[in-house]
């Protein structure tokens, strides 16, 4: 499978987002990661449509967008015609997540379900091959910076397995925390998709784009 890295532009610095787009675009990324907070589902708030309007003038990255708001049934339209190339949404947040699937599809995106720390992998078994992605949150949502909660790296094992066995061909992203040092344990446990913020835009994006596609590259599987 391939290994993808989709840098999450919370941690971009906003001045010159332009410029950091094009610079993970230099290292070699696949996606970019989007990050919709609305100050309800969790204590922050990020950005919305006139961000994700933008990045999709400039960019031909895939919009891998994260809504970490509730009802995220309310804005699938809106976030599909700003630019959503992917839409990851909260199985916690979604009275109906068959008919939020449903609604996705319907726009022509790829869809991704994504689960807290708390949640469990049974959660989402109806689900499975209803979506493209499965987004596991590594840290509890709402703020980039923090440490891996290692536990959530053994429920991606489990996904993984559990897709296997199923014969489904699942991108599994893996969402908080990631640096260098832990990227090659959750590669190793069937992630496929790596977001990385702060690890990336921490420092020079472009050679940390080049660090982790190199590393990533050479586990594919
Ligand atoms: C957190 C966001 C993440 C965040 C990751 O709620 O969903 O995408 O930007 O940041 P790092 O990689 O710094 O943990
Ligand atoms: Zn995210």
């Amino acid at each position: 499978m391939k290994n993808l890295l989709s840098p999450s532009i919370l941690a971009a610095d906003f001045w010159n987002l332009g410029e950091q787009v094009r610079a993970v675009e230099r290292g070699g990324a696949s996606y970019l990661h989007v990050d919709v907070m609305d100050g309800v589902f969790v204590p922050s708030i990020s950005f919305g449509m006139p961000i994700l309007e933008a990045l999709k003038r400039k960019t031909t990255l895939l919009l891998d967008v994260h809504l970490m708001i509730v009802e995220p049934e309310r804005y699938i339209e809106t976030v599909a015609s700003k630019g959503a190339d992917l839409i990851n949404f909260h199985l916690e947040a979604a009275a109906s997540p068959m008919e939020v699937i449903q609604k996705i599809r319907s726009l022509g995106k790829k869809v991704g379900i994504t689960i807290k720390p708390a949640t469990p992998i049974e959660a989402l078994e109806p689900y499975l091959e209803l979506v493209d992605m499965v987004l596991i949150m590594t840290v509890e949502p709402g703020f980039g910076g923090q440490a891996l909660m290692p536990d959530c790296v053994e429920k991606v094992r489990q996904l993984r397995k559990l897709a296997t066995e199923r014969g489904i061909l699942l991108d599994i992203e893996v969402d908080g925390g990631v640096k260098e040092s832990n990227l090659e344990m959750i590669l190793e446990a069937g992630a496929n998709v790596i977001v990385a913020g702060s690890a990336i835009f921490g420092g020079n994006p472009e050679e940390r784009t080049k660090l982790f596609v190199e590393k990533m590259t050479a586990m594919e599987s």
